[in-house]
Parts: structure tokens; sequence; C-alpha cells
């Protein structure tokens, strides 16, 4: 990394990792108004980012400095230590003064395009340090670590990628540049499609998770989709997207691995009535959390958004598939970050028979898009659930098939 990450004082980590942060909000996501947005808004929209970010990086930071030093030593998990030291430092020039011309609010995007970019292939590299560093801590405290980790890195990456989308869907109102040439639809507000019809997004991820298994096997399993195909709601497309892909990845193989090929997926999609509730706050933790209420109280003078109160509006998907169901001694490990299940010599000798860990980071290179991951899938995915406060859960028929039960909640009703 450049020699710029390692000048972030220690005391200065420890300062802003103690400064007190809340929860996520929609009201947080939507208090800039509907893009374009006015240079106003999109300056408040700047600096609200700013006030959010450094704190979250400085606590992730001292996690990470929090392991044992022999795992932090472990050259992939200093990488992403390295990767959090980098993007802090490009973020603390900005922590004095507050962003007042459109041009500092286009650097400022730069640098936000940065941290994203920064973090974006980082999972593999994560999970190669903890592979390797499996000897010198044990499984329930990388469980909690990279459970910990992973949902705050979820909303650090949606708070950068929400004042991204912001700023693109206000040109040319920040910039002289021609726009781009397709525009955003009008119904995103930022990250946040308002009129998401999941049904769509399993299309797109059928056909890339049917690619793969062509690749790989030959074959691509059919994929039926019944209920109410028409649903929508408002949420974030690339978390769904996410988690779609995983799930479709897991019964597409069960089942072609399995020799059902001929039978297909069966989606069914549910739409919860929509009437108001209560929704509790998911999780105390203000790093990982995300806070359904709509606290009109913190909306800022500029929002043009009508939000309703919290609706219990939520989306819940089923994805049954015939590939035999999950063998029973892999069931009660299917949520932990499975690093263990690649033995030492898989490890050692990446050539031996069985799944070796290094070989499929190897041949993703680096990407997650083998058909088997790294044991990441189910876990990260139900992060990603319920990160607005879903949920996935599992039905295993041993001896038939899976019945994966996603619901996903959606992120308030915006008229
Ligand atoms: N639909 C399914 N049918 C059979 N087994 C499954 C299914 N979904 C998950 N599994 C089992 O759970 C394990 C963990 O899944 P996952 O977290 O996605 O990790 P990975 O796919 O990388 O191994 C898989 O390796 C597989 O053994
Ligand atoms: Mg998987």
């Amino acid at each position: 990394m450049t020699h710029q990450a390692t000048d972030v004082a220690r005391d200065e980590v420890a300062r802003l990792a103690a400064t007190p942060r809340r929860a996520l909000t929609l009201a947080d996501l939507l208090r800039h108004g509907r893009p374009p947005l006015s240079e106003d808004a999109l300056l408040a929209s700047a600096n609200f980012t700013l006030s959010l970010l450094p704190a979250r990086l400085a606590s992730r930071i001292q996690a990470i400095r929090n392991l044992p030093f022999i795992v932090v030593s472990n050259p992939h998990v200093s990488k992403i230590y390295h990767n959090y030291l980098h993007s802090l430092s490009t973020l603390l020039p900005y922590q004095q003064r507050r962003i007042t011309t459109l041009q500092e609010e286009k650097q400022f995007g730069e640098v936000l395009a940065d941290l994203v970019q920064t973090h974006t292939n980082t999972i593999p590299v994560l999970a190669r340090g903890f592979l390797e560093s499996r000897k010198y801590i044990n499984p329930e405290d990388v469980t909690h670590f990279l459970d910990t980790h992973l949902r705050a890195r979820i909303g650090t990456r949606l708070i950068a990628e929400q004042h991204l989308a912001l700023h693109f869907a206000s040109q040319p109102v920040g910039d002289d540049a021609p726009p781009p040439p397709n525009p955003i639809p009008s119904n995103y507000i930022g990250v946040i499609d308002t009129a998401l019809r999941p049904a769509r997004i399993i299309r797109v991820c059928e056909d890339f998770v049917g690619e793969i298994c062509e690749l790989k096997y030959g074959v691509r399993p059919r994929l039926e989709i019944g209920g109410e195909p028409e649903a929508s709601f408002a949420h974030v497309p690339v978390h769904i997207e996410y988690i779609i892909t995983e799930l479709l990845k897991n019964a597409f193989r069960a089942t072609i691995e399995s020799g059902n090929e001929r039978e297909p997926i069966e989606v069914t999609i549910a739409a919860a009535p929509d009437v108001p509730s209560n929704i509790r706050p998911m999780r105390g933790d203000a790093d990982i959390g995300f806070e359904l209420s709509a606290n009109n109280d913190s909306v800022a003078p500029h929002d043009p958004i009508r939000q309703s109160s919290p609706s219990s509006q939520s989306i819940t998907i089923r994805i049954r598939d015939r590939g035999g169901g999950i063998p029973p001694d892999v069931l009660p490990h299917i949520w932990s970050y499975s690093f263990t299940t690649f033995s030492e010599d898989d490890f050692q000798n990446p050539d031996s028979s069985s799944l070796g860990a290094l070989n499929t980071i190897a041949s993703t290179g680096g990407h997650l898009s083998s058909i088997a991951g790294l044991g990441y899938g189910l876990p990260l995915s139900r992060a990603y659930a319920e990160y607005f406060g879903g949920s996935i859960a599992v039905q295993s028929l041993w001896g038939w098939g899976t019945d994966v039960y996603l619901t996903l909640q959606g992120v308030g009703r915006v008229d």
C-alpha cells in the first residue's frame, strides 16, 4: 500500500473508533431527496457521508488490530488491514473542513470511488488469510470476527455507494461532462430501487448461474417462477443480486450433482400484506445495524421525499430444489464461515483430490464466480438479508431436496 497509508496515527484511529455512532436509518439514505439533487443537497450529502465514514473505518481497523498478532501478520489479513488504513487516510484530509464547492464534491467523489473499488474483491483475500491462520485462532472467534466485519462492510459500502449514486444521478449538476449514456431510471434514489421486482433479478441471476453450470457441467437446470412475480418493493438491487446468485448456485449445483437436472428449480414469490407494524431495529451495534424506523426528525430541510411510517412490506422467496438435500454432517455448519471444512492437506497440497479452498480461490481469479464457493455463500447472504431486517431459513429434506426461504424486508415505502 501507499506509504501514506501507514501514516494514520494510532491514537487518531483510536479516537475516531471511539466516537459515538448510531445505526444507519432509511431516513439517512433518503434525507437529501430524489435525484437529480440541487447543488446544496449534493454538498449536504457529501458532508453527511463524510460525517459517517471515518469512524466506521477506524472501528474496522481496531477490530483487525485486536486479532492475534500472528493473524494480523498474515499477508492477506495484512492486505485487508492496509486497505482500511489507506481508505481512512484518503478521508482524513476532509475531516477538518466542510465540502463547500462542486469542485471539492467531485474530488470527494473520486475518493469515495477509490474506497468502494479498494474493498471490492476482498472477500477471497480475507478467506485466504483466515484459512492460512486457522491454526492460531479458534473457529468461533473467526466466525464472530467475520460476521461483524462483513456486516459492517455492507454498511460502509452502502453509505459510500449511496452518495456516489446520487452524485452520478445528479449530473450534470456537478460536472460539465455530458450525462452518462444510460440515464438512471427515475425510480432510483441513489442505490435504492423504489420499484424493485425480485422476479426480474431472479431471471438475471438464473442466466448468470446457468452460464457457469454450462461451462462446468455442460447442463443448466430450468427455473420456474410462481406465486406473485409482479410483486415489488423498495430495496437495494445489488444486495438482492448477491443473495439470489449464491442461493441459485447452491440449488443448481445440488440439482446437477445429484443427477436431477431434469427437475426444475421452483421459485415462489409471496408478498406480505402491506399493513403497518412495529418494526424494531435489528441490532444494537451501530456499525452493523440498520434501523427501519423512518425517523423523520433527522430529515434534512431538502427532503422532498415522503416516507410512510415503517410498513411490514416484505417479500418472501422460496427456492425449492430437488438436489437431494443437505448432508446431515454438513447441515450444522452451513452458517459458519466454513474455513474448517478444508483439511490441512488441501492447504499444503493444493493438488489433493478433495476440493481445496486454495484451488477455489485460484480458479475464481479472485472473484466468487465459481459454483462451489468458499463456504461464505449462506452466512454472507444471511448477513445481507438481515441488514434490512430480513432472514434466510433453510429446510433440507435429506434424500430429496432443499427449500430455502428468503424473506426480504422492503426498506420502507417511499411515495
Ligand atoms: N440447495 C442445497 N442443496 C444441497 N446442499 C446445499 C444446498 N445449499 C447449501 N448446501 C450445502 O451447504 C454448504 C454451504 O453452502 P455455502 O455457504 O453456499 O458454501 P459453498 O457453496 O461455498 O460451499 C454447501 O457446500 C453444500 O454442501
Ligand atoms: Mg454456495
